[in-house]
């Protein structure tokens, strides 16, 4: 029975809550150019267009509600005498919603604000416009909390810290296209700690885990930390 586990997870997690992912056939990525909304070149260029694809990815957060694999995670991370540390792709705040603590988002959030002028970070409203002062500094240098292409992830000392102390990696509806994420299981790996993914399908490093379990994840999570529990409690 693990009992220090970190569990990356991505788009597939929130896929069924209706917030789309990037990279399937009617992916996020199938409709918008992301070098012009998701990177800082697409910002300077058009601050408008960006504050406009992720205000309407905002609206959608907003409206989803956390899914059955959502609560399974939050209840696994509850759970007396383990040490569960959710380091997630995402930038919606569902883990947060079905009672998660302490996520790691990696790649930032869509609840958050940040000032390209000075660094501040606040709550993010609803909407935002390149015009927004920051509270902090009053400049109109206001984006997404979001790490775009070319930035540097998150957080990434913390995630390796929780990773080596670690007895089981758990990688959770990505699609391991997106360094560094799609290397911690190599990490994890080299470091002789055992990793499963747990996707709709096999994900570009699948024959780097040491087990898997395919299917939605609103099916294959839950039975996942069941099974777990149910192993808490076998004899031993
Ligand atoms: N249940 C489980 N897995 C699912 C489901 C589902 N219902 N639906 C889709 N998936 C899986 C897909 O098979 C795919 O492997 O989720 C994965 C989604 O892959 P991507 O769309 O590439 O999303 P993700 O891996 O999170 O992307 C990583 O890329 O664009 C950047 O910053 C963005 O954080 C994102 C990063």
């Amino acid at each position: 029975m693990p009992k220090r586990i970190v569990i990356l997870s991505g788009a597939g997690l929130s896929a069924e809550s209706g917030l789309g992912t990037f990279r399937d056939t009617d992916g996020l990525w199938t409709q918008y150019d992301l070098s012009e909304v998701a990177t800082p070149e697409g910002f300077a260029a058009d601050p408008a267009k960006v504050h406009g694809f992720y205000n309407a990815r905002r609206a959608n957060c907003l409206e989803a509600l956390p899914n059955a694999a959502h609560h399974a995670l939050a209840a696994l991370q509850a759970r007396a005498g383990l040490e569960v540390t959710l380091v997630t792709q995402n930038v919606d705040d569902l883990l947060e919603r079905a009672g998660a603590h302490d996520v790691i988002h990696m790649h930032g959030q869509l609840t958050r604000a940040l000032c390209a002028g000075c660094g501040h970070r606040w709550d993010a409203p609803r909407t935002m416009a390149p015009e927004d002062p920051c509270p902090a500094c009053n400049r109109s240098a206001t984006r997404p909390d979001i790490v775009w292409f070319g930035e540097i992830p998150y957080h990434m000392d913390a995630i390796e810290d929780a990773l080596f102390r670690a007895d089981l990696f758990v990688s959770i509806g990505t699609s391991g296209e997106v360094y560094p994420a799609a290397g911690l299981v190599q990490e994890a790996r080299v470091a002789g700690i055992p990793t499963l993914e747990l996707n709709l399908e096999p994900s570009s490093g699948s024959a780097l885990f040491s087990d898997a379990r395919y299917g939605p994840a609103t099916d294959i999570v839950p039975a996942w930390v069941a099974e777990l529990s149910g192993a808490d409690r076998a004899p031993s």
